[in-house]
């Protein structure tokens, strides 16, 4: 076979390990490992969707979205974040994932320094250096929140900043003393703060707070994915400084015209119409992290109760990670995360109750 040439820049990057792993599990195996809602989109938004298409809404958009979406974002941040936006400060994007390539892609030059959470979602990593970057993992604290000194220290001459408050795959949320002095040292340094509030309704604790309030060298990436249990209808946004959009809309422009025009109208119902489904969700992902928490702690596992996302990132040590998924309890190792957890394992409790506790039963006799 001939020799074919790619990119050193993308040769280097390994497809994501969760996929494979799960493909090691036999028929009955329980996935825990799963990073998306196991809810269906609620009806009033597949509705919205069925006429789009009976309406033939089904060519092109203008690229950054079309204006009823954008003003429902703007409109979602005042209600819910208490910001103002200004339609042209929205972007929409095929999931929130399209938004972080964006960013990456209009703000990061060869060689600049990118600082994301280790362990921290599994995308930051190969985007930052598919766009040339040079990646370094900012480290938690021992109650699995990011170090806020650390972070500090590592901020001169970054570039940017990708905090990731409710967190995948911690679970964890920071407080508003950590988001507020994150977002003032990077002001300090010139380092840009991306946002990834995709989980930002699934907060059980404490309430989510928008980095975007404590400065404005902040861009929002957020999504209908999680919020809404839209996974697969890729609708995401960032919101920004204009400037910022201009640059990042160049890059979307080229590689994607526009987000699908259908779930765009479906994202307008989302964003404008009942909240009740959210709630719902929230309540029913607390009850299961409630169970799995006492679950886990009643086999003697350790860690600070997760405070949102529908994640649980578990000290379990090589020995019971293995154990577990030869089990058929499919979790997800810490290395997938970055280098600093390797002893760990996420589990989503994006799952019923029912798969969460015979999940612990299963634990429990692998001992
Ligand atoms: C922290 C985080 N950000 C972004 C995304 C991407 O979401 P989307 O499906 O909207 O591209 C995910 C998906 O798992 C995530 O966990």
């Amino acid at each position: 076979m001939r020799d074919i040439h790619v990119a050193s820049r993308v040769a280097g990057i390994d497809l994501s390990g969760i996929r494979k792993l799960f493909d090691a599990g036999g028929p009955d195996a329980i996935n825990l490992g799963l990073g998306q809602p196991d809810f269906d989109t609620p009806s009033h938004i597949k509705e919205a969707a069925v006429q789009a298409i009976r309406d033939g809404h089904t060519g092109y958009t203008a690229n950054a979205g079309i204006p009823e979406l954008r003003n429902a974002i703007v409109e979602k941040f005042r209600r819910e974040n208490g910001l103002s936006f200004g339609q042209e400060q929205i972007l929409v994007t095929a999931g929130g994932s399209e938004a972080l390539h964006l960013v990456m892609e209009a703000l990061v030059e060869p060689g600049d320094r990118v600082l994301v959470p280790d362990p921290g979602f599994v995308s930051y990593t190969p985007l930052a250096r598919i766009a040339g970057g040079r990646v370094e993992g900012v480290p938690c604290d021992e109650t699995m929140h990011i170090d806020v000194e650390r972070a500090q220290e590592m901020m001169d001459g970054a570039r940017l900043f990708v905090l990731n408050s409710p967190s995948n795959p911690t679970g964890m949320v920071e407080s508003e003393g950590s988001i507020r002095a994150i977002v003032e040292y990077a002001m300090d340094a010139s380092v840009t703060v991306v946002s990834d509030e995709v989980y930002e309704h699934f907060v059980y604790e404490r309430p989510h707070l928008s980095a975007s309030r404590y400065g404005d060298d902040v861009i929002t990436v957020n999504a209908a994915s999680k919020t809404y249990a839209m996974t697969g209808w890729r609708i995401g946004y960032l919101a920004a400084d204009e400037r910022y959009v201009n640059q990042c809309l160049k890059v979307h422009q080229y590689c994607q015209a526009c987000a699908t025009s259908i779930a765009q109208y479906a994202a307008v119902a989302a964003y404008s119409g009942d909240q009740f489904a959210v709630a719902v969700m929230r309540e029913e992902y607390r009850a299961r992290r409630d169970l799995l928490y006492e679950g886990l702690v009643s086999l003697g596992y350790e860690f600070p109760k997760p405070e949102g996302a529908f994640y649980m990132f578990v000290p379990m040590g090589q020995d019971r990670i293995e154990e577990a998924v030869k089990q058929g309890v499919l979790v997800v190792p810490g290395a997938s995360f970055g280098e600093n957890a390797p002893d760990y394992a996420r589990m989503s409790y994006a799952a019923s109750r029912e798969t969460l506790r015979a999940a612990v039963e299963r634990l429990g006799e692998t001992g």
